[in-house]
């Protein structure tokens, strides 16, 4: 199936909230859902969906492979014991969680690797997370462009990501905006805030709406059904070009996942 703009995530979804939150989440209408490797809350996702009764096929799953299983020994059974923890045969998006696979592995190596679980159906499709410009072009002088899927970053009003979006649409590389609400922060913004008021809308929405109007897909989270709701209606919101050129000038390189393994990211 086509991955759906608006998906659902799950970072730091844990135990029962995790569980139940993409239960809801699935039941609310999201058919497009978001784990890692290292969230440790596949079995719960996993759980979840097969709790939904909702036909696999009718939704897109998203798992990263975590930076220590990057080599070529370990990135096929790291996805075999995804898959079974999320009681599912294939994956729709497999992603390089972040580029930074234990030393002396080269990106060769771990994405021939990935190139293998398609091969090997254990993914439909595979992509990229946390990837630069520089890197991405390595990337795809590796496997080549059309290999590549999406690459998922953080995006948001506060993190605007110009020069990576800028390449990626010239590119023809779709990108996936992770932590869209900077994790809550810029639903603060009184720029946001108003021109929320003006559709009477959330602040939320108009985040969601700017990105879509952006050709970017985004994942939200949220342990709140009223929440996740009203995220999915932000579909039907449409800003206007001035309220878009007010939402680029909140910009302000305002990055929340800096773990010390990023790259050298692009200004
Ligand atoms: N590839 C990567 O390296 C990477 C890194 C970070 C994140 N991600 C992905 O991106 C997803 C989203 O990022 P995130 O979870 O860090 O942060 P986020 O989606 O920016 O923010 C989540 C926060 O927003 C709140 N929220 C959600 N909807 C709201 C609404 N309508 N009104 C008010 N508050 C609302 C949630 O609270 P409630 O629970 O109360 O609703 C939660 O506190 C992750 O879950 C993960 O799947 C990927």
């Amino acid at each position: 199936m086509n991955m759906p703009v608006l998906g659902f995530g799950t970072f730091r979804l844990q135990d029962e909230l995790a569980y139940q939150s993409t239960l809801s989440a699935l039941k609310l209408g999201y058919r497009h859902i978001d784990t890692a490797q290292i969230y440790g809350n596949e079995e719960q996702v996993g759980q979840a969906i097969a709790d939904s009764q909702i036909n696999h096929n009718e939704i897109f799953v998203t798992t990263k492979v975590w930076n220590d299983n990057l080599t070529q020994l370990k990135l096929l059974d790291s996805v075999k014991q995804s898959l079974s923890k999320l009681q599912l045969d294939a994956v729709d998006l497999l992603l390089v969680h972040w580029p930074a696979a234990p030393a002396g592995v080269e990106m060769e190596e771990y994405l021939n690797a990935m190139l293998e679980a398609k091969k090997a159906g254990l993914t439909r499709e595979i992509g990229l997370s946390n990837f630069t410009v520089s890197q991405i072009k390595q990337a795809a002088e590796t496997i080549s462009m059309d290999d590549i899927f999406t690459n998922q970053v953080e995006v948001h009003p506060y993190l605007q990501n110009n020069t990576l979006g800028e390449f990626c649409d010239n590119a023809g590389l779709h990108i996936t905006a992770y932590m869209p609400f900077a994790y809550g922060k810029v639903l603060k913004d009184e720029v946001i805030q108003s021109i929320a008021h003006s559709h009477q809308a959330t602040p939320a929405q108009v985040v969601l709406a700017w990105l879509r109007q952006k050709n970017m897909t985004t994942i939200p989270s949220s342990t709140n059904e009223q929440n996740m709701q009203a995220n999915m209606q932000s579909l039907w919101l449409t800003l206007n070009e001035a309220e878009i050129q007010a939402i680029a000038k909140l910009d302000c390189g305002d990055r929340q996942a800096t773990p010390d393994f990023s790259p050298q990211w692009d200004e």
